[in-house]
């Protein structure tokens, strides 16, 4: 009897197991329950470059998803989440997208693009309204981390506050005035062999005071 019992615990064990490990946990993008370790994260950011240069490989669209997903997890202030991603994979809006912005010409070995915009309307109210900047701008991050985690690559190009580039941007992609392109992240698959810089320097933290 004991030992149907013992059977009946590790069945049970097993089947909750193999839920807890179901890409269903991370809505469905077959994305299994993270395995990473705390180490594998500290190495994905330690390794996360610029990369200005890309194959021709194209980006699948559950990749994009997936790493557009990584924006969304980022903090925001209050928990507003004051911004929309338009991911571009169009050939011709990538080119004219090189062609005018002249710190972005990587764009045109690019397959992809995504453009985070911050809706400061959706944002804290009255001057706290900026925090959209810090918002959009953790949200860039994890998308540079996630490109990394995949193995791809990705480079941040600035757009606001630079009102040219915001204006051309906004009309490029048929946005409002209240909806600002924070960046241009053009990502893809590496072509070449970029390392990260070590930029530590212990001079920069202060212990307890200044
Ligand atoms: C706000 C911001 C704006 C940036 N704008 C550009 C840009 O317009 N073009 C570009 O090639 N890189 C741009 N970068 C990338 C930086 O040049 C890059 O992060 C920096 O040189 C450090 O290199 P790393 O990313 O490889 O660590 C930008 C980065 C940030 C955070």
């Amino acid at each position: 009897m004991d030992f149907y019992k013992v059977i009946i615990v590790f069945l049970f064990l097993v089947i909750f197991g193999l839920i807890l490990r179901s890409p269903i946990q991370t809505g469905g993008l077959n994305m299994t329950k993270q395995t990473t370790s705390l180490l594998d994260t500290i190495s994905v950011i330690h390794q996360r470059k610029s990369v200005r240069k890309f194959t021709t490989q194209e980006l699948d669209k559950e990749t994009l998803t997936q790493i557009v997903k990584a924006g969304m997890a980022a903090p925001t202030a209050a928990n507003k989440q004051p911004w929309a991603f338009v991911t571009i994979t169009d050939r011709k809006i990538l080119d004219q997208l090189a062609d005018n912005l002249q710190y972005a010409k990587m764009l045109k070995t690019a397959p992809a693009a995504i453009i985070v915009i911050g809706l400061p309307q959706e944002a804290l109210p009255g001057k706290d309204a900026e925090y959209w900047i810090q918002d959009c701008s953790a949200a860039s991050q994890n998308i540079l981390l996630a490109t990394e985690a995949l193995g791809l690559g990705a480079v941040w190009t600035g757009v606001y506050p630079n009102i040219e580039r915001v204006s051309f941007v906004q009309k490029e992609l048929g946005l409002s005035e209240e909806q600002i392109p924070l960046n241009v992240i053009a990502l893809g698959h590496p072509d070449g062999n970029f390392k990260a810089q070590d930029k530590f320097k212990a001079e920069k933290i202060h212990w307890n005071r200044w």
